[in-house]
């Protein structure tokens, strides 16, 4: 059931809801999640079919347009990114400003945002021709930024973008190949797997870094300025950080042997298992069923015997029979298995929210651009104000 707000303001209230568990900004018809069913669509589509048998652009296409392209739209739309893989030229000063120790993520919210400073003159986002090509430009530029923030950290050249490849597969190839090597080619299996994991990525509507596209985009703000501040908001460990939390979770945790001691501490609440709860999903993410079934494929094609695997499915296993768990219906998130695969594809820890932020880009792309191709309101919640009543002013020498 859903109460209309002109129906709670007529009669003098307004809702309290730290956290938004019960409050909807917006409609769509993106992205639809039946979390106690563990349901997930985009477009009407279920996740396990689009990771199965669509290919990470026409997912793209479906978020942007709302239908799946046929064979010559498929066509059309990859050459039209291919013609934008690259960035300009100035905007590799903005890396040489950074650290080389700088987490990457820092790195694209600082690069990303400064896209807003080459498209601004005539970006007019009440017009759709500029909005789509917005959507264009970054769905094209993010994996070349975020393979230039990999380059930069690792002290090796930029590698330009191929366009003769697929989108994960030229993203992997700008990750990886080295002048030295001109032979590099990207292993089909691990293309593959890179552009499942960027469709179980692709879209989950109003989640944090996607509220916060919104909000910020509904002050009519440069769309890459409003990409970038929902770069910071995936950054965190509660949302697309952690990937990255699990890996160090599972380092710490070390063997098999120290998982029950570990699960202890987390039911003290002194630390939380990483990769586990989300605040829509009381049940299976459908998303992380996907991923360890990917990640055995991927190990087994590698011919990797990773024991993080089998901590992680130990860990997997008391969590499912333990009653701290279950009564708070807390399931493995799409997470949990995520940094298994990335690590075995050769992509450092650092990198993991990066290959998130890279793939959840149309996502905020497509709500920011159905969010102005309708009317909308500036997004301004209320707060419930607990500080002082009116007093007055005191001079500093009677304080
Ligand atoms: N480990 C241990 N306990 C947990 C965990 C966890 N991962 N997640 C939730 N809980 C417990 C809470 O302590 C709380 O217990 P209580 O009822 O005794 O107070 C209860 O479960 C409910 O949790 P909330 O924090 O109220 O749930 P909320 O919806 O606010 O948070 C969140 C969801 C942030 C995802 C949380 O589950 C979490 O921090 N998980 C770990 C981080 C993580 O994996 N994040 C990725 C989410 S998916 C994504 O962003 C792509």
């Amino acid at each position: 059931d859903v109460i209309d707000v002109k129906d709670v303001l007529a009669k003098g209230y307004f809702t309290y809801d730290p956290g938004f568990m019960a409050t909807s900004a917006c409609e769509s018809k993106i992205t639809f999640i039946d979390g106690d069913q563990g349901i997930l669509l985009h477009r009407g589509y279920p996740i396990g079919q689009l990771a199965e048998q669509a290919e990470y652009l026409e997912v793209c296409y479906l978020l942007l347009n709302g239908e799946l392209p046929n064979a010559e739209q498929k066509a059309e739309f990859a050459k039209l990114i291919n013609s934008h893989t690259m960035v300009n030229d100035q905007l590799r000063k903005f890396f040489e400003g950074f650290r080389r120790d700088a987490h990457p993520m820092a790195i694209m919210c600082g690069v990303v945002g400064a896209l807003s400073a080459f498209y601004h003159d005539n970006l007019d986002v009440n017009d759709s021709k500029h909005r789509e090509i917005t959507a264009i430009r970054l769905i094209a530029k993010i994996p070349t930024i975020a393979a230039m923030s990999y380059k930069y950290t690792v002290g090796q050249p930029f590698v330009y973008p191929r366009n003769d490849l697929g989108y994960a597969e030229n993203f992997l190839h700008m990750m990886f190949s080295v002048p030295a090597d001109p032979n590099y080619k990207v292993n089909p299996v691990l293309a593959k797997a890179m552009d499942r994991i960027f469709t179980l990525h692709a879209d989950h509507e109003q989640n944090a870094s996607t509220s916060t596209v919104r909000l910020a985009g509904s002050t009519g703000a440069n769309p890459y300025a409003c990409i970038s501040a929902g770069i910071a908001a995936l950054w965190g460990p509660a949302h697309g950080g952690a990937n990255e939390a699990v890996l160090k979770m599972l380092d710490e945790i070390g063997t098999v042997e120290n998982v029950a001691g570990f699960m202890e501490k987390v039911k003290t609440k002194e630390v939380k298992l990483m990769g586990f709860g989300h605040r829509v999903y009381k049940n299976f993410d459908p998303r992380a069923k996907v991923m360890k079934q990917t990640c055995d494929e991927v190990l087994a094609a590698l011919g990797i015997n990773d024991p993080q695997l089998a901590l992680a499915m130990e860990l997997e296993r008391i969590a499912l029979s333990d009653p701290y768990f279950v009564e708070r219906k807390l399931y493995p998130n799409v997470d949990f298995y995520s940094g298994i695969i990335l690590k075995a594809i050769g992509i450092p820890t650092a990198m993991f929210t990066v290959i998130f932020a890279l793939a959840r880009t149309v996502g905020w792309i497509s709500h920011w651009l159905e969010m102005h191709s309708a009317s909308y309101k500036i997004g301004r919640p209320r707060q419930l104000y607990t500080g002082y009543t009116q007093r007055d002013f005191v001079p500093v020498d009677k304080r």
